[in-house]
């Protein structure tokens, strides 16, 4: 290449084993392949033969995968790692009996935590939260779904929303932002729901005008906010154009996947408790099931999601942590892809669709979740010598790097 002349890729990884998830089935592998990014953009995802001249003389940095096997990012799209404090007490409480209900029912659970996190400034917020996203970025995630939901008052729901968007900033990768104002009751609302879903309905327009808020989440169950309170906040949600998810069906069946179907949501997330008709309501909609093992697991409950209603719908599964500090303290997407093996019998190949594909389709982001050329540089190499290991380790450090728009942030 002569001298003023541009390479085509400004990065290049020869060497890899691609698992590319193209197409709906199997992982799609390309052996001893090349993959190549311009603008943050896959621009070259083939064999390496199919390259058009030497790497050094087609990209301005070259990287031997040596073998390795590469993936997309991970998409983590269902998580609430910003808060303050922890809940190990209610972990202990629990298993000597106490049920998650009853420790909500008596002031503790979500409220302790709203408790906590109103109690720390934006920085003290900041710092606590980061580590848990970066424990997630250091096990492959590139793409991350953070929910507010701690605050429940203005000041301290846009305090949590502002510091998901430094997450994002500080680790390089993309943050999508989800308001979760009708997650609890706070006590000053105290046997008046329905006022206080007034206030959360005030409040979305004014996050959004902020850039705050990219999709809308509720807590729809008998210790949350019912249907036809979950219904306004939606209502709000529509009239800006943003689009909603639930935590639906998580410990009862109150309809929700059925209601988030309704408003043609992006997914019905948790989905235990989901009957058939709701998976039917959801295949028509188009709307993702995101399962959670780690809060399936933690609250050692029995109940599994329809799992078989979800395929005969054509109902796409993804597969998220739930990162929390009640139901599901886990910081780690590739163990919940494990426990979605255990528990509700994914392969380990729907396990990483779930998340990576599905994820995507999840937040709404057609852009990424796949490699194919033209998609996100979004991606991830492991020390691996199968796809399936992913699920197959509980724990352990398998990533080797990941890099979000074409740029190493891990
Ligand atoms: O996804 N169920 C509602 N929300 C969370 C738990 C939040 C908490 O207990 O702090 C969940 O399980
Ligand atoms: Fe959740």
């Amino acid at each position: 290449m002569s001298p003023g002349q541009s390479r085509p890729f400004d990065g290049l990884i020869v060497g890899a084993q691609l698992v590319t998830l193209d197409g709906e089935h199997g992982y799609a592998i390309i052996e001893d392949a090349a993959l190549g990014w311009r603008d943050g953009q896959l621009a070259h995802v083939g064999p390496r033969s199919q390259l058009n001249g030497a790497p050094e003389a087609v990209a301005s940095e070259v990287i031997d995968a040596e073998g390795r096997w590469l993936t997309p990012g991970l998409i983590d799209c269902h998580t609430h790692v910003v808060f303050a404090g922890d809940r190990a007490g209610e972990f202990e409480q629990r298993l000597q009996g106490a049920s998650y209900e009853d420790i909500a029912r008596s002031g503790g659970g979500i409220v302790s935590t709203v408790h906590a996190t109103r109690a720390a400034p934006e920085e003290e917020l900041l710092r606590q939260s980061l580590p848990r996203a970066r424990a997630l970025v250091a096990d492959g995630v590139t793409t991350l779904e953070i929910k507010s939901g701690y605050g429940l008052d203005f000041d301290n729901e846009r305090k949590m929303l502002r510091v998901a968007r430094q997450i994002g900033h500080e680790l390089g990768i993309c943050v999508r932002t989800t308001f979760l104002g009708a997650h609890a009751l706070p006590p000053e609302y105290a046997g008046n729901a329905d006022g206080y879903i007034d206030a959360v309905c005030d409040w979305l327009p004014r996050l959004h005008a902020e850039g705050l808020v990219d999709a809308v989440d509720a807590f729809c169950e008998r210790i949350g906010f019912s249907n036809a309170q979950t219904r306004r906040v939606f209502e709000v949600a529509r009239s800006l154009g943003l689009p909603v998810k639930l935590h639906a069906d998580q410990l009862s069946d109150s309809d929700g996947a059925a209601l988030v179907a309704e408003f043609n949501g992006l997914s019905a997330d948790h989905v235990e408790y989901t009957s058939a008709e709701g998976a039917a309501a959801m295949g028509k909609a188009g709307c993702v099931a995101v399962l959670l093992p780690g809060a399936f697991h933690v609250l050692r409950e029995t109940r599994l999601p329809p799992l078989q209603a979800f395929v005969e719908n054509n109902v796409p599964m993804a597969v998220a942590t739930d990162c929390n500090p009640g139901t599901a303290p886990l910081q780690s997407l590739r163990l919940a892809m494990s426990l979605a093996c255990t528990h509700f019998r994914l392969t380990p190949e729907q396990a990483l669709r779930g998340a990576t594909c599905h994820a995507a389709q999840a937040l709404g982001l057609a852009d990424r979740g796949r490699l194919r050329v033209g998609q996100r540089a979004d991606f991830a190499l492991w020390d691996i010598s199968q796809p399936a290991q992913l699920a197959y380790w509980l724990g352990g450090q398998l990533l080797h790097s990941a890099y979000a728009g074409g740029v190493r942030v891990a």
